[in-house]
């Protein structure tokens, strides 16, 4: 991982960071090109792109768009799910290297055989997968909307919920459904220090604790909210509180602090770091010169096998049409 952030600004750009953005936005009105930022992305990506939302804002975006090149900052799955969803677009990642290691606790081989031991199950998948698990879903669904898309079924129906076990677990919880969990996990949320989170609810005894449900169970049950990170953003702003422990990648912080700049937010600390925060290295990858050089010579354009691509899009196109019902915009 410390190779991955190594390398992470070796491009040898002559420009200086206004000199960038101006050249990006040249670039971008230049191509008919639009840049959709996840909330984790650092702060001066989220300030010049054209759209930045959570994981469902994203695909719904990626749907819907009219622009000819769409530059994902975020990371593999978030750019396949646009391809899925846009395939006569170029849909480019600006570094390959982007990846998710809640994805990558879930391959293919180990999932068919995972689906042959569950067989009469509704299969529902995190978006947070390859295009390849996508292909092998019902209905995918995203922290936003996994409450909504479960409830959705009919209560008799068996389902086999993948690849968060964090998630999966707070939603059989909450459902009390018949509910089979895949063991995956994501490395940001799943190592954050309830000790230090404590000791930090003791300093400031007033904060409220807000974690995203892909966080153990042993944080979301001490937790005063549970959300995703587009919720996480909608609770400070609502709820009278002035301080707030955040329990999610740091990069939420800085919308949190544009809508409400009076409020105090304390990134959650892992247990594995001397950092006081807690950063997705695969998200922090993504830089303003690699989305200049992504732009300038197409790199890193996304393709899919079309087979795949075709029987992908079906369980995204479900959760999108489930998630219109439910009114999420
Ligand atoms: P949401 O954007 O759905 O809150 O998911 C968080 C996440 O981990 C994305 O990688
Ligand atoms: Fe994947 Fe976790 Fe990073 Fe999100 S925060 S991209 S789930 S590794």
């Amino acid at each position: 991982m410390n190779k991955l952030l190594k390398e992470k600004s070796n491009l040898n750009i002559n420009l200086n960071k206004t000199e960038l953005i101006v050249e990006i936005k040249k670039l971008c009105k230049q191509r008919n090109a639009i840049i959709l930022a996840h909330y984790y992305q650092e702060a001066d990506i989220q300030d010049i792109a054209d759209f930045v939302g959570d994981s469902l804002q994203l695909s719904q975006q990626a749907a819907k768009t009219q622009a000819d090149i769409i530059v994902f900052a975020g990371v593999n799955f978030m750019a396949e799910t646009a391809k899925i969803l846009s395939p006569s677009k170029t849909v480019l990642l600006p570094d390959l290297k982007a990846g998710c290691s809640l994805s990558d606790s879930c391959n293919e081989v180990d999932f068919k055989e995972f689906l042959k031991l569950y067989p009469n199950h509704t299969v529902i998948s995190y978006v947070n997968t390859t295009a390849k698990i996508k292909a092998l879903t019902d209905i995918i669904c995203t922290s936003s909307n996994a409450l909504g898309i479960v409830n959705s079924l009919p209560i008799s129906e068996k389902i086999l919920f993948a690849p968060d076990r964090n998630l999966g677990s707070y939603i059989k919880s909450i459902t009390g459904r018949d509910m089979i969990i895949w063991d995956g996990a994501c490395h940001v949320h799943d190592r954050f220090s309830l000790e230090k989170i404590v000791k930090l609810k003791s300093e400031f005894d007033d904060a409220k604790i807000i974690a995203h449900p892909e966080c153990d169970k042993t944080i979301l049950v001490i937790s005063d909210f549970i959300g995703s990170t587009s919720a996480l953003l909608g609770y400070v702003q609502s709820n009278a509180s002035t301080s707030f422990i955040v329990c999610t990648e740091s990069g939420i912080l800085h919308q949190m602090k544009l809508a409400m700049p009076h409020k105090t937010f304390i990134p959650a600390p892992p247990n594995d770091s001397t950092c006081a925060c807690n950063d997705c290295q695969f998200m922090k990858l993504i830089t303003l010169e690699k989305i200049y050089m992504s732009l300038k010579y197409n790199k890193f354009e996304i393709n899919l096998d079309e087979d795949i691509r075709a029987k992908a899009e079906i369980p995204i196109r479900r959760m999108l049409a489930i998630s219109e019902k439910l009114g999420f915009k």
